[in-house]
């Protein structure tokens, strides 16, 4: 039973991270950092779900749930900041419960890990799918960019999906992006960061002259609104309703400390590429939020609406003489969803060269490709299970479990700050979180109350997928744990 709780020590870890010329480039400088997190952070989230909290439950201060959400965030991150800074090896939440909190922990943290950057990058690749559609009005058939387990009805005839083929391709040519290496992936990353930071400040900067005050008053949705009912449904209550719902716009940041070991100086970069992502971002997403509900009122964008679908779109149509930002901004989507697919898909796979160099996952997992120095069968491996899931399986689904991963792995960092403050006292912190442990049990408790206001079903199947991991764990990572196998011999 104890052994289901070793701990990788410390001082090996840093080791095995300077013994590193053999593995991962060492490529990443602060600004790469700094845009790799944008890259995974401002998406769908965004574009598609502040205008859906503002109409469900915040109205106009959906601005504050994004300041609710990032506060939430920012007690994570902070923590995230101190191990990525003090233990700076990829695997992220996973290499630092394996150093705290024993290795079924770290199993547990790598497979809901697994649920946050494999089914993030599936959901966005499937909203990507969406949107290159909606940019070539519809000429995509309906079949070939539906899961079989979505249909529409034309007339009297049902057409059903047969696989979701754009959505695989973008993971396919993004995977391959991937093998040819890490600073050709960041700088083609770089390049889709700009287009969507400007397109974002674009939309904010022409949109704060068609602010109307009147689309602000009130600023939270009065209690007698019809169809509000509910306390997460208007007033400071819809604040916080808004702020689980945008939640998802944050989630991304913490992808950056998957690459600390390729990272050249993780011990300064990696807090500033964490919490300097996290900060630009909550700043852009207030100023987008209060544009949005300035220019139309919170009330369009309900479901049936005439805001309801595409809010941006809608709300630049009211922007006269600013038309022809509504193609920019589909072609900002594209590329913002891009990117959050390549950071989750390289997050994943550092994930997984991580546990397979301990024995946990097999070997397949952390072989570098000769020439490129990348996870390349690791890469291919994930594509068939993401495409798998992007190709037939709906959007919806995914989303909400990539959620419950997050969440998961934010609420065991937390934890694993104060268990590492108490074991190793002495250990040199580049980056110290604050207030300890007052921040991490505020990041506790913030995260765990968003697992709870998750829906049953994300949550059983959560519990289903926590289960096959355990089975995974000891029918074969137990048994070829490196940690294990070296103190039994
Ligand atoms: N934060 C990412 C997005 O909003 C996952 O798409």
């Amino acid at each position: 039973m104890k052994k289901l709780f070793n701990k990788k020590s410390i001082p090996l870890l840093l080791q095995e991270a300077q013994a590193n010329e053999h593995g991962l480039k060492k490529t990443l400088g602060m600004w790469s950092l700094i845009a790799l997190g944008i890259g995974a952070i401002i998406g769908a989230g965004l574009f598609v779900n502040t205008g859906r909290a503002a109409a469900e439950a915040a109205g106009s201060g959906v601005t504050l749930s994004f300041a609710v959400a990032a506060i939430g965030c920012a007690f994570a991150g902070l923590c995230y900041a101190e191990f990525a800074s003090t233990i700076p090896i990829a695997g992220s939440a996973y290499t630092y419960s394996y150093a705290t909190l024993g290795e079924i922990v770290a199993w547990i943290i790598g497979w809901s890990l697994v649920m946050e950057y494999a089914l993030g990058a599936a959901t966005v690749s499937i909203a990507w799918s969406e949107y290159l559609n909606n940019l070539l009005g519809g000429a995509i058939p309906y079949e070939w960019c539906h899961s079989p387990f979505e249909h529409k009805v034309v007339g009297k005839s049902t057409i059903n999906g047969i696989m979701n083929l754009p959505a695989l391709s973008i993971l396919a040519i993004l995977t391959l992006l991937l093998i040819k290496g890490t600073q050709e992936s960041a700088i083609i990353n770089g390049i889709m960061v700009f287009i969507k930071v400007a397109i974002v400040l674009i939309f904010i900067v022409v949109g704060w002259s068609y602010i109307k005050p009147e689309n602000h008053t009130p600023y939270l949705i009065p209690e007698s609104t019809i169809g509000h009912e509910g306390i997460f449904k208007w007033g400071w209550g819809g604040v916080l309703g808004g702020a689980a719902i945008v939640f998802f716009a944050f989630i991304g940041f913490d992808a950056v400390s998957t690459a600390a070991q390729e990272a050249k100086n993780p011990k300064r970069d990696m807090p500033i590429g964490i919490l300097g992502s996290l900060i630009v971002c909550t700043i852009l997403y207030i100023l987008f939020a209060h544009v949005l509900t300035g220019i139309a009122h919170w009330s369009e964008f309900s479901k049936g609406g005439a805001g309801g679908e595409a809010s941006v779109s809608y709300v630049i149509k009211k922007m006269v003489g600013f038309e022809w930002l509504g193609t920019s901004v589909n072609i900002a989507i594209l590329a913002g969803f891009s990117s959050v697919i390549l950071v989750m898909l390289m997050g994943q796979t550092r994930v997984f060269y991580s546990m397979s160099n301990d024995g946990l996952l097999p070997k397949l997992f952390s072989v570098l490709h000769p020439k490129f120095k990348t996870p390349y069968k690791s890469n291919l491996i994930l594509l068939l299970m993401v495409g798998g899931f992007a190709a037939f399986i709906p959007g919806s689904v995914a989303g909400n479990l990539t959620s419950f991963g997050t969440l998961f792995a934010f609420v065991i960092v937390c934890a694993g700050i104060i268990m590492m403050r108490k074991n190793f006292p002495q250990l040199e912190r580049p980056f110290k979180t604050p207030l300890v442990p007052l921040v991490p049990i505020l990041g506790i408790l913030v995260c765990l109350a968003m697992i709870v206001a998750l829906d049953l079903t994300t949550l059983s199947v959560a519990a289903v997928w926590m289960l096959v991991g355990l089975l995974i764990y000891f029918g074969y990572s137990k048994h070829h744990s490196k940690l294990r196998n070296d103190a039994e011999k």
